[in-house]
């Protein structure tokens, strides 16, 4: 019996091979990552020549463009720049102080229409093929592309996906060379926005080729669900089979699941199939499952579905589907429950985009991401306003937090239908997506027909392809029902908190959800408005006029059961949308933690109360020379039931902390050490803060420092500036530089300021960054070298500090 593996299955199909197949070949199906060795040109959006003459040239005459073109494979682009996918170019740019629409938004980078030396860019990926496998279906993948990219592949047109979002597959098997190269060329047009806020531009998600035999179950083609009957589910498997053979061919349908490890615990029967030329065929199968683990927040359980087709006594191919089990229910006056249990939504919306990298995020920082906001108490993310990266929600499915997985516009036109269908076909098996979200604040039509028809008509294919959830949509309306509200399942309000009872009276039958909710801008570490550096004080003082206050909103929506919960907006800190200020402010100041992920004072708040977690937390730092014997507003953040307050061992009072809300006192400033002590149901907690002294060494906190040699792995590096007794120095702006040795690379630094115009990438040789408020951030990959890598942090002056990454197989 011979055995060809394929590399996604590897053992595991030798096991089900065993157990259930009577030995039964594979065939060979492989997913290969066509992620490194890119070469990248700038286009130009208004002058061909220097746009490789892409508007002078035809290109799209003939089926294969022959000339010497950019898209034909002899294109000489030895001089390119390399680089590896994800790739933002935009973070790369220098910020630009311009009055230009959207430049504020979209961060102050020259990037969009008025840029056109900067919005068009090129992309090239010589590949090969063995011609082994001529017999096989050859599938292009990209997960997503900002914006508007046109496909070619070996000089043929592939498509155009104008989506900067969702991304798309394409079928490119005729055009495979199986001798010498193949050149995969797109041309990325970033001339347009789709957003108000920093977008990137470039190929910023992962690249795929897809081979597998010419019966196959196509990209997404397998919708696994569930329904619980007590302690068993019944689980459906929807498997799509298509034939791409030139001859009507037949075949076996049928699936496996198995546990988190691996192990088969329950097969579907099997089903015969014929399938003429180039059809395909939905096979629907059902399997009991007993004693099912469902998937939760605390414990995040994953089943495997392996779905499988048979054909010729091979198996033809085989996909690997993660899924979990769970109920939701959304109650208008109850609230909402998971897996029956009552469960306040306590979110965050955010957008993609992290410090140093901009929007292309190795799939590690998806996961630091999800952990810092879990680690707050939050167990909901909107993915505002459209289809996040796929990494995104494995992050969310493994480590259990619920997902708002929203559709880019609250648009029918026939692409916008395509793309909500390929958001809804490629999300609907991650158990983290509990509610589909059609649109978001689109002031023209929200309260009219056209809103209501086009919603109805998002409705209805929601419906159709997932109905197993329901939708909502983010509506910046008051106690108003014409338009979208009269057909969403579930009103989503974003800000104006003051109408969500009114509301609530007039429709009692509506469940109710924050889409939108707080939104106080802060900056981290500053206590002051700052007009000139456009800084926020970092206190649950300041919000635009459409927003509240995090305890305006959370007491609401905490106290009052009809409210399902809400999306404080946001999370983290982004780049474009300055508010209140514009430049020299580049990035938002909306985020409970910054671009960095480090946490400001209302982190601390929003611990509290949503996190089972002791919070006890002082603001602000004490080191205020300068206010010697003036007051100071001192904030307690803190789930204990009292704190007292202590300066330099003198008491200052104990105080009852008031439900979702906080303590102030007002202290005058003496330095030293300012204490808290708080009493949770008779156990006592403390904190302190204490005046430092000055700025005597780099420290590093890595998150991890052993590291896969996948070449795509990654860490962060927290940086503080301490004071000779380890504590970190609360307005330290040391400049920092990294140096690297080994296989690993630096590929961002960051510090959260949200007017820094200090580059994210190297530049000139040097990766360096000041410290903000005592902080700064690296952002490091592996190579694919087993070993170890050296990380050295330096400040004139200062102590530096190094580490030693392990850098070990995968
Ligand atoms: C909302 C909008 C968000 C963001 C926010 C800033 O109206 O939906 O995308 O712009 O305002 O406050």
């Amino acid at each position: 019996m011979r055995y060809i593996l394929s590399p996604t299955f590897g053992k595991f199909t030798i096991l089900i091979s065993c157990l259930f197949l009577n030995f039964i070949p594979t065939t060979a199906q492989e997913k290969i990552s066509l992620d490194e060795d890119w070469k990248f040109h700038f286009g130009h959006a208004a002058n061909p020549e220097k746009d490789f003459d892409y508007s002078k040239t035809a290109l799209l005459h003939k089926s294969n463009v022959f000339a010497t073109t950019i898209v034909n494979p002899k294109f000489v682009d030895t001089a390119w720049t390399k680089v590896n996918v994800p790739h933002d170019w935009v973070v790369e740019l220098p910020f630009v102080k311009s009055e230009q629409v959207e430049m504020d938004s979209h961060g102050y980078k020259p990037v969009g229409g008025a840029y056109p030396e900067t919005s068009i860019g090129w992309y090239r990926k010589h590949f090969t093929v063995d011609k082994a496998k001529s017999n096989k279906r050859f599938e292009i993948q990209f997960d997503g592309i900002y914006r508007n990219a046109e496909i070619w592949l070996n000089g043929f047109y592939v498509g155009t996906n104008f989506s900067g979002y969702v991304g798309n597959s394409y079928d490119v098997s005729n055009y495979i060379h199986f001798e010498g190269d193949n050149v995969l060329v797109v041309r990325v047009d970033a001339t347009q926005y789709e957003g108000w806020f920093y977008e990137g531009a470039g190929i910023y998600r992962h690249v795929w080729l897809n081979i597998t035999d010419k019966i196959f179950i196509p990209q997404d083609g397998v919708f696994v669900h569930s329904e619980i009957k007590g302690k068993n589910a019944i689980v459906t498997i929807e498997t799509t089979v298509q034939n791409n053979h030139l001859k009507t061919t037949g075949g076996l349908v049928y699936a496996y699941i198995t546990d988190r490890n691996g192990k088969v615990l329950a097969k579907t029967a099997e089903q015969k199939i014929t399938l003429g030329t180039y059809k395909d065929i939905t096979v629907k199968q059902k399997i009991n499952l007993n004693n099912v683990r469902l998937w939760s927040l605390e414990d995040p359980y994953l089943y495997k579905v392996i779905s499988v087709v048979q054909s010729n006594n091979q198996i033809a191919h085989q996909t690997k589907t993660r899924f979990g089990i769970k109920t939701v229910k959304f109650d208008a006056k109850e609230g909402f429950f998971l897996n029956g249990n009552p469960l306040k939504i306590q979110g965050t919306n955010n957008h993609q985009d992290h410090a140093g990298i901009g929007s292309a995020l190795p799939d590690y920082m998806q996961y630091y991401r999800i952990k810092l906001l879990k680690e707050m108490g939050s167990n909901a993310y909107r993915t505002s306003h459209n289809a996040p990266t796929p990494e995104l929600l494995e992050a969310c499915d493994s480590l259990g937090m619920l997902v708002v997985d929203e559709q880019r516009l609250l648009n029918s036109s026939p692409e916008y239908i395509d793309q909500f269908k390929r958001l809804l076909k490629r999300d609907r098996n991650h158990p983290s997506v509990f509610l589909w979200s059609i649109g978001n604040e689109e002031q023209n039509i929200q309260g009219n027909d056209y809103g209501k028809k086009i919603a109805q008509t998002l409705l209805a294919i929601q419906e159709d392809l997932d109905p197993t959830r329901t939708s909502t949509y983010a509506a910046d309306m008051a106690n108003d029902f014409k338009g979208v509200n009269e057909v969403i399942p579930i009103r989503g309000f974003n800000y104006r908190e003051y109408a969500v009872a009114d509301y609530h009276r007039d429709h009692p039958n509506q469940p109710l959800l924050g889409t939108e909710m707080g939104s106080t801008v802060t900056t981290r570490g500053i206590y002051e408005k700052d007009e000139i550096r456009a800084y926020v004080p970092d206190q649950d003082i300041t919000h635009p006029w459409w927003a509240s206050k995090a305890e305006t909103w959370w007491k609401l929506a905490a106290e009052n059961k009809y409210w399902l919960g809400g999306f404080v907006w946001t999370g983290f800190d982004y780049r474009g949308e300055p508010t209140p200020y514009k430049w020299p402010n580049i990035s938002s100041h909306f985020g409970i933690l910054d671009v960095c992920g480090f946490p400001k004072n209302i982190y601390y708040y929003y611990q509290s109360w949503w996190s089972t977690k002791d919070v006890l937390h002082i603001s602000p730092h004490w080191n205020w020379p300068e206010k010697v014997g003036k007051p100071i507003d001192v904030w307690v953040n803190s789930n204990a039931d009292d704190v007292e307050l202590f300066l330099n061992g003198k008491s200052l009072g104990k105080k009852t902390m008031p439900r979702n809300s906080h303590l102030e006192w007002q202290v005058t400033y003496e330095p030293g050490t300012l204490e808290a002590v708080g009493y949770k149901k008779g156990k006592k907690i403390t904190t302190k803060v204490e005046t430092t002294g000055n700025a005597y060494a780099v420290v590093l906190s890595p998150d991890k420092t052993i590291l896969t040699a996948d070449g795509k792995d990654a860490t962060v590096f927290n940086i503080s500036i301490t004071d000779e007794k380890g504590r970190e120095v609360p307005y330290a702006d040391n400049m920092v530089k990294f140096y690297i040795s080994g296989d690993a690379k630096i590929i961002g630094v960051g510090n959260g300021d949200p007017s820094s115009h200090e580059p994210d990438k190297c530049r000139e040789g040097a990766w360096q960054r000041s410290a903000f408020n005592g902080k700064c951030q690296v952002i490091i990959q592996a190579g694919k070298t087993v070993g170890t890598v050296k990380f050295e942090a330096k400040s004139n002056g200062l102590q530096a500090a190094s580490a030693t990454l392990n850098i070990v197989k995968s």
